[in-house]
């Protein structure tokens, strides 16, 4: 059976995109998910000399065979400031360290929220523009407006949205 990784570019502990990422992985038929937490990945801030004096962290490495021993991605990012959340600007530049190509090809789906009417298209966009250089494969795309108003118990519950949804998983799917 084919296995996917699925998690959030955030820290926070109810975090809204590992609760859309949890969703969504949970719409791919006939897979194994391993849901991952950044929590539970210690990486210390990156910088030239740390890396310099003390190498790359273990986990670090650990993400990236997580990666690269998986057969598909689904990532929703968080948005601050228009921007990647710290904590995975921070994961990203550390694993970048080891493989510019950190993504493997793996066929992914790259998503986003925020309570915004926007759904975190800027750091989407951001994210599509970049990773296609760093060996993304991105499949499909996602950006989910208004979680508040759209989700619900673990389900979007807006039609519309969840039928669009369905339709960009379906092609991630179809691509594992
Ligand atoms: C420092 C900071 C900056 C933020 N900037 C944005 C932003 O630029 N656009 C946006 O839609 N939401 C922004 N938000 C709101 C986040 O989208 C919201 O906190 C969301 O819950 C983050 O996702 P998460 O729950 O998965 O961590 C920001 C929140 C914080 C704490």
């Amino acid at each position: 059976m084919k296995n996917i990784i699925a998690f959030a570019g955030s820290n926070s502990k109810t975090s809204i995109n590992k609760q859309l990422a949890v969703y969504a992985s949970s719409l791919v038929k006939d897979v194994e998910v391993e849901i991952l937490d950044l929590n539970d990945f210690e990486l210390p801030l990156y910088g030239i000399d740390l890396e310099n004096e003390k190498g790359i962290p273990d986990d670090a490495h650990r993400f990236l065979k997580l990666i690269k021993s998986s057969d598909g991605i689904v990532l929703s990012l968080a948005e601050h400031n228009g921007a990647y959340a710290t904590v995975f600007k921070n994961l990203f530049d550390w694993m970048s360290r080891i493989d510019g190509k950190l993504w493997s090809e793996k066929p992914m789906l790259l998503m986003a929220t925020s309570p915004g009417a926007r759904g975190g298209a800027t750091v989407l966009e951001i994210a599509k523009g970049r990773f296609q250089y760093m060996g993304g494969n991105i499949i499909s795309d996602f950006s989910f407006p208004s979680f508040g108003n759209n989700f619900s118990e673990g389900k979007i519950i807006n039609e519309e949205l969840n039928a669009d949804l369905k339709t960009r998983v379906e092609k991630f799917q179809n691509s594992l």
